[in-house]
């Protein structure tokens, strides 16, 4: 058994932010991000909380399935940028929406969240014959996690949420997912450090070595290490996901990859053998928005009419972790 789209919906702060702002307090210019990531513009939280732009776009998604919110068996919620430690977000957006006969899940898998919330949203319909509809909700504010005076960073990133409900389906969606965790080091943001009341400091300063760049609270990224392991990474996921739906990526009708810079997506559509025109791109709109983009390319690629019923789409991402994952779906 498979999994089908229901409905997609999206949500994004009204502020937008323009190269053009930036440098106004960071030494930059449109010219530079423009031409190395393909970024013009993108939506930032101007406080908005991860759960209420997560609930924003779950409204959006259940409204266009136009199911009853009681119809929800399962919401799955994955973010890099939760607002705590504990509860989870699917509990507390469980709550806000009053989907009273679901459970939650959170998951932290990154910009390739969307895809790993998919395949578990499979796994969980095709095991327990309770879980019909799934509510897969991917909502990040990986904003307030950048340095705002580290250009290499700030200019990257933008927030915003996208969502899907699917239901029980006789298309199976096909994925392939990976990781190399010994990359771990490249790409990274602290939560609490691990401090007690019996707190040995050479523990810690141990520790602590395991993850050397310092940047406090904010996020350290080797941006050329992560560029390098994603344009292999996204070809190969795609082709080894296409592979086990006994297709090629160029047979799928749409390809949504991450967006995190557009000349990773050109080398890695290159590196796939696929037309370039069966590839959604709205990087220049949003920048990257962590596992949001994928959601929020869906619910874009629905909305301008662009895949009809029966359309196979792949949607592949990669990330912090270092993790990547492809998948291939029937809408
Ligand atoms: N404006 C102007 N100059 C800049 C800026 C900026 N915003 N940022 C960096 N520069 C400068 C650098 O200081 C450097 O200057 P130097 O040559 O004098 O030292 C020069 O530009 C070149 O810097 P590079 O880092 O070599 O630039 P590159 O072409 O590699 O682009 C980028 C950097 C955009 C970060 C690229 O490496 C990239 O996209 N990497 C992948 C990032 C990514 O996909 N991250 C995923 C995150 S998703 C997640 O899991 C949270």
């Amino acid at each position: 058994m498979g999994i089908r789209l229901l409905g997609a919906g999206m949500y994004l702060p009204e502020k937008v932010v323009t190269n053009e702002d930036f440098t106004k307090i960071v030494d930059t210019s449109d010219e530079w991000i423009t031409k190395r990531t393909g970024i013009k513009r993108r939506h930032i939280s101007q406080g908005e909380y991860t759960w209420s732009m997560g609930l924003k776009a779950a409204k959006n998604a259940i409204s266009n399935a136009k199911i009853d919110l009681l119809e929800i068996d399962m919401i799955i919620v994955t973010t890099i940028s939760a607002d705590f430690a504990y509860p989870s977000m699917s509990n507390v957006i469980q709550g806000k929406l009053g989907a009273k006969n679901a459970f939650g899940i959170d998951i932290c898998c990154a910009c390739a969240g969307f895809v790993y919330g998919l395949d578990m949203a499979q796994r969980y319909i095709d095991t327990d014959s309770n879980i019909k509809t799934v509510l897969v909700i991917s909502s990040e504010n990986v904003t307030k996690t950048v340095d705002y005076t580290d250009r290499s960073t700030c200019v990257l990133f933008g927030d915003g949420a996208g969502a899907v409900v699917v239901t029980k389906s006789e298309n199976q969606a096909y994925s392939y997912l990976g990781a190399d965790g010994t990359g771990a080091e490249l790409l990274y943001s602290h939560l609490y450090p691990a401090n007690n009341g019996f707190t040995d400091e050479n523990v810690a300063l141990e520790n602590a070595k395991a993850f050397p760049n310092e940047t406090g609270r904010y996020m350290y990224m080797d941006g050329q290490e992560v560029y390098k392991f994603a344009v292999n990474a996204m070809p190969d996921a795609m082709e080894k996901a296409c592979e086990k739906a006994g297709i090629r990526p160029n047979d799928l009708d749409y390809i949504i990859p991450h967006q995190a810079n557009i000349r990773i997506i050109e080398t890695a559509v290159k590196r796939m053998n696929v037309d370039i025109d069966k590839v959604f791109v709205n990087i220049q709109e949003t920048g990257n928005i962590s596992s949001a983009c994928i959601p929020v390319c869906l619910t874009q690629l629905v909305e301008q009419g662009k895949v009809k019923s029966g359309d196979k789409v792949g949607m592949v991402g990669f990330g912090a972790g270092l993790i990547y994952g492809a998948i291939v779906l029937t809408v």
